[in-house]
């Protein structure tokens, strides 16, 4: 993660910041500081950064430099930035904000704000029965210490039972159990990539997973996916591998997020096939493989593929059961299995083995509540859809067909304004650029659809009104780019 940002390069992560609604009755270095504020909310700016020098950025933006410097003052008075005489100005977090479970800013008394920045279902009724039958369960392990670096022997029995009803025989050697699905990408990169290694990533994909690889300081390759439903261009994504080379890739085929979209079965065999030929290892996250919509008939499993241990898969209960579980897994070999325990023990030893047992309790029920899951999910996905329709209808939306989000082509380049001029009526979201590496994908937005139907229906209203706003505060009238004839 970078420490100090650029004058060129903050100016654009702030692209379009003087096209925010009400632009015209707010001051210049009010709406500057605002358009900060955003970034630091949407996590685009982090914590600790040092932001350029007021010459710098006044120059990179083609503005005066008392407009910086009011900016900045304002921006220090309401605690989002440190200032040292000399030494500079640095990001940081008001006393009145936290920091949310998606790694966001959001304030600290938001009851009321309906969040589409989370794409995580409540905990489904199963739960509580689940830990009182686990608590049960406990006393057969207090004999013993507790520490279990590749999870405890029934869960692991659990999951690996899961992938062999799914097609891909798997013994629980080959299963690691760890800290939910984000902890797996991030014990897997520190194993299989070195500082500096070069990943292929898909664009858009999930952010925290982008954070992950950031924290590894790898170099990102890109592969776009299109918005409609054929997401991946088989010929591109297997060019990308055979020309970089690289030494991962990290992608999502089961309801990518935040697209939604399935890799067909021909393409997961081309891309183990290409990703061996070159040297590449696989990281395949099936976080949503549980939640295929419209009895969409799911494609063999990645790994089916795999005849060299390429492939490793890692998934979790966050999405089909809770996310306050934090159980996740990692499906490698058996020998990459211990190896990862053993550079997991240098991190957090095991995981809880309470919790682990109520997965075990929920896994034992997986039937009854992904049933229930994916109608809940049916349901909402159409009440935002028909909302979208009736509200927003220059918006290009594909239908998902499983997993919990939908990747809405908007009207125009706004989704950084829209997510701020969102937040002042109580709607969080996750502009598009979140989910991008260079600050582009201002034309995209993620809508969730794990909120309740009415929950759904009342923030697309408000979305609807904010971006009629948006065009009332007119078109930015400066910074065309100039055309090149
Ligand atoms: C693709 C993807 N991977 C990983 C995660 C993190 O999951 P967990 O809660 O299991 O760590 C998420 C959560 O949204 C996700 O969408």
């Amino acid at each position: 993660m970078t420490s100090q940002v650029r004058g060129a390069q903050l100016a654009r992560l702030l692209g379009q910041w003087h096209a925010l609604p009400g632009r015209r009755r707010s001051p210049d270095y009010a709406a500057l500081a605002g358009a900060v504020r955003g970034l630091l909310a949407d996590g685009r700016l982090p914590l600790g950064v040092r932001l350029p020098a007021e010459r710098d950025l006044a120059e990179a933006l083609r503005i005066s430099r008392t407009t910086v410097t009011a900016a900045y003052r304002e921006l220090r008075d309401s605690g989002h930035l440190a200032s040292r005489r000399g030494a500079g100005s640095w990001t940081m977090l008001p006393g009145t904000h936290r920091v949310a479970s998606n790694g966001l800013w959001i304030p600290l008394d938001d009851r009321d704000m309906l969040d589409l920045g989370v794409a995580a279902l409540a905990a489904p009724p199963e739960l509580l029965p689940a830990a009182r039958a686990a608590a049960e369960d406990l006393p057969r392990y207090l004999g013993g210490a507790g520490y279990h670096p590749i999870g405890i022997i029934e869960l692991r029995e659990a999951v690996a039972q899961a992938y062999v009803d799914r097609g891909l025989p798997t013994s629980p050697d080959q299963i690691m159990v760890t800290n939910g699905t984000q902890h797996a990408l991030d014990l897997v990169l520190r194993l299989a990539l070195a500082p500096g290694g070069s990943v292929l990533v898909e664009s858009p994909s999930y952010p925290n997973a982008l954070a992950a690889l950031s924290a590894r300081r790898a170099r990102i390759t890109t592969h776009g996916l299109a918005a409609d439903i054929s997401g991946w261009d088989a010929d591109l994504l297997l060019g990308s591998l055979r020309q970089v080379r690289p030494r991962v890739a990290y992608l999502i085929p089961d309801f990518q997020n935040p697209t939604g979209h399935l890799m067909p079965a021909e393409l997961r065999e081309r891309l183990v096939a290409t990703a061996h030929a070159v040297g590449t290892d696989l990281v395949i996250d099936e976080s949503f493989v549980d939640l295929s919509l419209d009895d969409t008939v799911m494609p063999p499993p990645t790994a089916s593929f795999d005849r060299h241990s390429r492939v490793v898969s890692i998934g979790g209960m966050s999405k089909p059961f809770w996310g306050g579980l934090r159980i996740g897994w990692i499906r490698a070999s058996a020998p990459q299995v211990q190896r990862l325990a053993a550079a997991r023990v240098g991190v957090d030893m095991a995981s809880p083995v309470l919790d682990q047992l109520v997965a075990v309790h929920l896994m034992a029920a997986a039937p009854a509540i992904a049933a229930a899951r994916r109608s809940q999910l049916t349901a909402q996905r159409d009440a935002l859809l028909g909302a979208l329709a009736t509200r927003l209808p220059e918006w290009r939306i594909t239908v998902p067909r499983g997993g919990v989000t939908l990747w809405a082509e908007l009207d125009g380049p706004i989704s950084s304004a829209l997510a701020r001029a969102a937040e002042e009526v109580g709607v969080r979201l996750a502009p598009g650029p979140r989910f991008g590496l260079d600050g582009t994908l201002e034309r995209f937005l993620r809508l969730p659809f794990t909120l309740p139907s009415a929950d759904l229906v009342e923030a697309v209203g408000r979305i609807a009104a904010v971006r009629y706003d948006l065009d009332r505060a007119g078109a930015p009238r400066w910074h065309e780019p100039s055309v090149i004839a």
